[in-house]
């Protein structure tokens, strides 16, 4: 499989290295002089891994150039519609993932049956924390704003998420499910969930201990799409038949 990483930092690097391996081929690496749809010639496959607002325009390039796309970039998430649109008008096959180890794909499975048995549990509030690196440009992460939706599709007293740093005080309307950050160096990514009532706490705790979980999930999730004779917007729950 030949692909082309558009956006050649941390992640590219991660999935460049696991690509050798098992063969596949790195047709084009993209940083911030961009690329064309003509670049895409000789790609078979995608993998999008740049900035928030880079991220839809390359997403777009690669639908002009007919080529499927894996999207693991965040913080582009309020043009989701407009990108699904787009897909859809130009026949393209696109995979997006807030986070692609499977590992955290199976934590919001986890976190989905919590939240089912405390919808009932009215006395225990539910917060959201996460830890990244010092260099990570979004707060709250994609990984922390999936995990509260998640959560509040199974919990009818909370309607919203709302977002504060480490020493802000968090929201004290109870429909709201607060997420705190905190950016520490080094950290690839910690998420917590936390239960808790005057009683005692339940903590549901993701770890990543490096960036190999995301880098061969979303290679995993490329060589998914790219047998896929539909065109289509996919997810992980799609590649690990969740
Ligand atoms: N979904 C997941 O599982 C997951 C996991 C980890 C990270 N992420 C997300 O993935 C994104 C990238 O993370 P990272 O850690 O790899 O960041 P990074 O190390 O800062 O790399 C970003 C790369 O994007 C490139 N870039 C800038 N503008 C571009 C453009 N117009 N077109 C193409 N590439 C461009 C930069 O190029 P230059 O080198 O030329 O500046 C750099 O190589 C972030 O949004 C992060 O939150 C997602």
């Amino acid at each position: 499989m030949r692909i082309a990483l558009i956006g050649y930092g941390k992640m590219g690097k991660a999935i460049e290295s696991l690509s050798a391996p098992v063969h596949h081929e790195i047709s084009l690496k993209v940083g911030r002089s961009g690329f064309t749809a003509k670049d895409l010639q000789q790609t078979d496959v995608a993998i999008e891994f740049s900035t928030p607002d880079a991220a839809v325009n390359n997403i777009y390039t690669c639908f002009e150039a007919g080529i499927p796309v894996v999207v693991g970039t965040t913080a582009w998430y309020h043009q989701y519609d407009e990108v699904v649109a787009a897909c859809k008008k130009a026949n393209g096959k696109m995979l997006t993932a807030t986070n692609f180890s499977i590992g955290v794909n199976l934590f919001w499975k986890a976190a989905e049956y919590l939240a089912g048995l405390m919808n009932e549990r009215t006395d225990y509030d539910v917060s959201v924390h996460e830890v990244h690196h010092l260099q990570k440009l979004d707060a709250p992460s994609g990984t922390a704003i999936t995990t509260a939706n998640k959560l509040i599709e199974q919990l009818n007293r909370k309607n919203r998420w709302v977002h504060h740093e480490i020493g802000n005080s968090p929201s004290d309307d109870p429909f709201h499910l607060n997420i705190s950050s905190a950016r520490e160096e080094g950290v690839p990514g910690t998420h917590i969930i936390e239960f808790a009532n005057d009683i005692d706490s339940i903590e549901l705790k993701h770890t990543a201990k490096n960036r190999k979980g995301f880098a061969t999930g979303a290679l995993k999730a490329a060589e998914w799409l790219y047998q896929q004779s539909e065109p289509g917007v996919y997810t992980m729950d799609d590649v690990l038949n969740l």
